[in-house]
């Protein structure tokens, strides 16, 4: 039989081991497996080639994805959809693995609707805001991209006394802004769709500054668009006399070879996708999701929708740790 598999969205590391586990899956299921390049766009313009097992050698480690990816605008049209299924049809593909986060899910639901295709979605995003996951592909790598960064920033924080907002990436999450503040000892970390805290702000850093504390570091997450930190700096300086500098970490985050965690979930989500299609299941659309610490699957559905994933509990432990 003859599946295929797209990324799509934002690339995330991990998605090649998921990649190389799924090819590697079928090839010993006796399957073959399509690669479809550039995610939506590739499907649209019939850019598909087959895969063997030896294409997905020595990807484990790379981050990125070797299918590229891309965030089509031309998929949400029907009339456009439809004549992309056809490139499936041709190729007598049954089954199609998307890896990616909520877009590319319900580009992957309305696919099987519409098509009849099977589908099934690995959770690939750094921001880890898919519903019923605790877990998504790159985020551990992107944390810890973040820690690498801040430690060496935190070093010239510290020579020169001075105040940092460091903007991370994460859109509408807290997952990321959150646990890199944990993590890297910051004082606040400022979430996505919080106003603007100066005041709050202001406390910590004073309160710092009473035992002795001379530099302070807060991170804040990107929300819609990257550069709001700028805001702050200027609601800092504007309001409160306070200088302080930033820095935007962007797509530092997104890139490099996968850390363990991602590489090990990557894998296990990408054969166990190759073996559901396989099977033939009933379920024509699911996502495989990572409920403590075990792989599972579930309907494609139950996955459709971003979440935010604040935890109140985190921020009150920043506070307290930081005094
Ligand atoms: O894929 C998720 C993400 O990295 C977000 O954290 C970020 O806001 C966005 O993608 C950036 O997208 P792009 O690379 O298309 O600018």
């Amino acid at each position: 039989m003859n599946f295929a598999i797209l990324t799509s969205g934002g690339d995330s590391p991990g998605m090649n081991a998921s990649i190389r586990a799924f090819v590697r899956s079928m090839h010993y299921h006796g399957h073959t497996t399509y690669g479809i390049m550039r995610g939506y766009s590739g499907l649209i313009e019939n850019d598909i080639a087959k895969l063997s097992p030896t294409d997905v050698g020595n990807i484990i480690q790379r981050g990125g994805t070797i299918l590229k990816t891309s965030r089509s605008r031309d998929f949400l049209e029907k009339k456009v959809r439809l004549n992309a299924y056809k490139n499936l049809k041709r190729l007598k593909i049954t089954g199609l693995c998307v890896i990616g986060g909520d877009g590319s899910y319900n580009g992957a639901h309305t696919l099987s609707k519409e098509s009849g295709i099977n589908v099934i979605g690995i959770p690939g995003t750094i921001d880890n805001d898919i519903k019923n996951t605790d877990y998504t592909i790159g985020h551990e790598t992107a944390v810890q991209n973040a820690i690498d960064a801040i430690d060496k920033i935190r070093d010239t924080a510290l020579s020169h006394d001075r105040v940092f907002f460091i903007e991370v990436m994460g859109k509408n999450s807290s997952a990321l802004c959150q646990r890199i503040a944990l993590c890297t000892g910051a004082e606040m970390s400022i979430d996505p769709k919080s106003d603007l805290p100066d005041e709050e702000i202001v406390k910590l850093i004073k309160r710092g500054q009473k035992r002795g504390k001379k530099s302070s570091i807060f991170i804040v997450a990107e929300h819609e668009s990257p550069g709001r930190s700028y805001d702050i700096q200027k609601l800092m300086l504007l309001k409160h006399k306070i200088n302080s500098h930033v820095c935007i970490l962007g797509h530092i985050q997104r890139g490099g070879a996968p850390v363990a965690m991602d590489r090990y979930y990557a894998t296990l989500m990408g054969a166990r996708a190759a073996e559901y299609l396989a099977k033939k299941s009933k379920l024509t659309a699911a996502a495989l999701v990572v409920k403590n610490s075990i792989v599972h699957t579930l309907p494609l559905h139950k996955c459709l929708v971003k979440v935010e994933r604040h935890n109140a509990e985190l921020s009150r432990l920043l506070t307290e740790l930081s005094v």
